[in-house]
């Protein structure tokens, strides 16, 4: 089966075309960064805009590099939600009309989702039996999970963040150093220039039945870490801003690998562990996650970077590895689509 998949969910306009057994034939991904950079963030609108412009290109170029022809498609995968209205909707529109002209199934898939499976697109040919119970932190821009994979479609949130996601706090945090977006790259740029120093900033470790409520038994929380680094900054506006960073991103990095280690702790037949979505290209949390698992021998499968911020190839990999129910009648995007019944945040 070949599948092109689409994204288009926040600032990267992005198609794949994936076949089974799985492998990548094709991904193209044009980001509109460089759009965003001025306002500091993603303007929604402006977004949308961009992938109408940017699909046409980007779908024919996915196509034409995987070396098949239109003809060949045999679906058409595309991200329904979550994320912003208009950017879905530019995307499933898209992808609902290919799949009309082609006369082929067009698939809904859930952006985390394919973020999760993400982990099954490295280069050599992944065996779900061999890397399933998998211990996935799900880090991105808007969510932060840790997810207890038992193979694709079987997913339970062990934890999840009560307030901002560790992507969010890089990114506003970067804002508050007067670094540009996205923040996460700018601060581990940053960062690396500083070796030591005095600053440290708390984990964001919340306990108690509140927390555990909102957060499950692994429960995160960065908003406290945003506020601390902007305290910080106005006390001391002079002071080392690298240090700073520094500080900021071991703090972010540790929590998320606390938690994971806690996690690792609990059960005791995982078969690896591994750090998806935009956050998985830091390669501080690469390191504490390698070091973690190490000690338990545990094995660590390593997204490749590509994969890790906004693919379509992660699309596409979600109707190749599990059956997904196509689209029979048009529907409109989802911004808050909850993954199967499950509570990301
Ligand atoms: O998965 P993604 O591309 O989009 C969402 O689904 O949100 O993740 C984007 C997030 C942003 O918060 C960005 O700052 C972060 O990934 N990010 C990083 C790095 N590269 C991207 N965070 C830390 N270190 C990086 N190298
Ligand atoms: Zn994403």
């Amino acid at each position: 089966m070949r599948i092109l998949g689409i994204e288009t969910s926040c600032d990267e306009t992005a198609a794949a075309v994936l076949e089974s057994p799985l492998r990548v034939r094709s991904s193209v991904v044009a980001s509109q960064i460089a759009d965003h950079q001025p306002f500091g963030g993603v303007v929604p609108e402006l977004a949308a805009r961009e992938h109408v412009k940017a699909l046409p290109t980007v779908l024919s170029t996915a196509v034409a590099e995987s070396g098949l022809g239109w003809e060949d498609l045999d679906g058409i995968a595309v991200t329904r939600g979550p994320g912003l209205a208009g950017c879905l909707l530019s995307g499933l529109t898209a992808a609902r009309a290919l799949a009309m002209r082609l006369d082929v199934p067009c698939y809904p898939v859930h952006h985390m989702e394919g973020h999760l499976l993400s982990l099954f697109l490295s280069g050599e040919s992944p065996e779900v039996e061999s890397l399933c119970p998998a211990l996935l932190l799900l880090v991105t821009g808007g969510h932060t999970a840790l997810v207890r994979m038992e193979g694709p479609g079987r997913y339970q949130v062990l934890g999840r963040s009560i307030d901002d996601a560790a992507g969010e706090a890089l990114d506003k945090g970067a804002r508050v150093l007067g670094l540009s977006y996205p923040g996460g790259p700018e601060i581990e740029k940053l960062a690396a220039t500083s070796v030591d120093g005095e600053v440290a900033f708390p984990l964001g470790l919340p306990s108690g039945e509140e927390a555990r409520k909102r957060g499950g038994d692994f429960p995160f929380s960065f908003s406290g870490l945003k506020t601390a680094l902007r305290y910080h900054v106005e006390r001391e506006p002079e002071g080392d801003r690298a240090e700073v960073a520094r500080a900021y991103q071991a703090a972010v990095m540790g929590t998320l690998a606390r938690r994971m280690e806690q996690a690792l702790e609990v059960y005791d037949d995982w078969k690896c562990a591994a750090c998806v979505g935009g956050v998985a290209k830091n390669g501080l949390l690469r390191s504490e996650l390698e070091r973690i698992a190490s000690r338990r021998h545990l094995s660590v499968r390593t997204v490749p970077l590509s994969y890790c911020t906004d693919n379509g190839a992660m699309i596409a990999a979600v109707p190749l590895l599990r059956a997904v129910e196509p689209l029979a009648a048009p529907v409109g995007a989802e911004p808050n689509l909850p993954l199967m019944g499950v509570r990301l945040r």
